[in-house]
């Protein structure tokens, strides 16, 4: 019984694992070909590259980022693109479109508007509505602009950063959520590490991203109970090669950077397979979590050797 219990349980479990996880479908790009799909934060970093990996697959491709609506403010409205404003940033936004259309996809189209203003959010979805006719993948990615230093106690800030990072993912969610069940489709939140795991130096954006993880989670489990076919991935990624977020840790984070196209293309195969989660790096995010419960002040000195504090930069 003894000898049973070491050997046998044990092989057992792993043998349900292995038949469990071979049964998954493997991911193909035909998957995402026809598939409407918004993208937020698509100007610049992991956005922008998931906005490339969806037109290659032959996808129906929304972007969104709110420096267009900077300038659409003269016109005093939010506006699918027609790009004729000279301002670098803007044109940066129509040249990912642009990209996108020559890329392959089924076709592009840029929406502007800042998700400090939840109005913003469900006109957004609106005119996804009208242009695309239904929703098949809502991939939430923006993030507002924060510092990268010790907490400076601005409450303000705290609270727009909830209103970017967290509300609007929300209000989106609300607002595509009729169409998203009428195509069974999935809602993909790009999360951090910082979202799991008490980080220095980013406490207003931790915040926000915790705060994803116990809506969208808590949703899950209630689509769950209702049967609504509508998956949600929540992805929780570590430090990425984005020029933004390079320029903000680069110099004070002890670890090296994974790819942003490599990152975004790992976020849409977890979304296409309607996974709970995501973790990428695997090895950097996954395995130290293991020790979140078990071990959390391992967990924190680890965490915190990963620091240069007296590379700040004065605030
Ligand atoms: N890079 C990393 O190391 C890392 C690590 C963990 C998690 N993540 C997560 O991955 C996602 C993408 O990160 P990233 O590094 O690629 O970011 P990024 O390069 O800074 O891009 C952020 C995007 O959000 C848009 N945005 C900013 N403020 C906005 C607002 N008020 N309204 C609407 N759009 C706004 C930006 O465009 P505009 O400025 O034109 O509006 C831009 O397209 C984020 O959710 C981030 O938390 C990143």
């Amino acid at each position: 019984m003894g000898l049973l219990q070491k050997i046998l349980i044990p092989v057992l479990g792993l043998v349900l694992a292995f038949c469990f996880y071979s049964s998954r479908e493997n991911f193909r790009p035909e998957m995402l070909k026809g598939k409407r799909v918004i993208v937020t934060g698509a100007s610049t970093g992991i956005g922008e590259q998931m906005a490339y990996h969806l037109a290659r697959m032959g996808a129906h491709v929304l972007v969104t980022a709110r420096t267009e609506a900077k300038l659409q403010q003269v016109n005093g409205k939010l506006g699918t693109h027609t790009c004729t404003h000279k301002h670098r940033k803007a044109n940066l936004t129509s040249q990912v479109v642009e990209r996108c259309r020559a890329l392959g996809a089924g076709s592009a189209r840029l929406v502007s508007g800042s998700m400090e203003d939840m109005a913003t959010t469900r006109q957004l979805v609106e005119v996804a509505e009208a242009e695309l006719g239904g929703l098949d993948m809502l991939i939430l990615n923006h993030v507002g602009k924060s510092y990268f230093n010790y907490f400076d106690g601005d409450v303000g800030h705290v609270q727009k950063l909830l209103n970017i990072n967290f509300l609007s993912y929300v209000a989106m969610t609300v607002s595509a959520l009729p169409m998203l069940k009428r195509s069974g489709g999935s809602i993909v939140v790009v999360s951090s590490m910082a979202g799991k795991v008490g980080f220095p130096f980013t406490v207003p954006y931790s915040a926000t991203k915790f705060a994803l993880d116990g809506f969208f989670s808590s949703l899950r489990q209630e689509f769950s109970i209702q049967s609504v076919n509508v998956s949600i991935t929540l992805c929780i990624l570590g430090f990425i090669d984005t020029e933004n977020a390079m320029r903000a840790a680069a110099d004070v984070l002890l670890m090296s950077p994974a790819p942003k196209e490599e990152c975004a293309l790992e976020i849409i195969k977890g979304g296409t397979l309607r996974q709970r989660e995501v973790y990428y790096r695997y090895a950097s995010t996954k395995l130290p979590l293991l020790l979140r419960d078990w071990a959390a002040e391992l967990l924190d000195l680890l965490v915190r050797q990963r620091y240069r504090p007296e590379r700040l930069r004065a605030a």
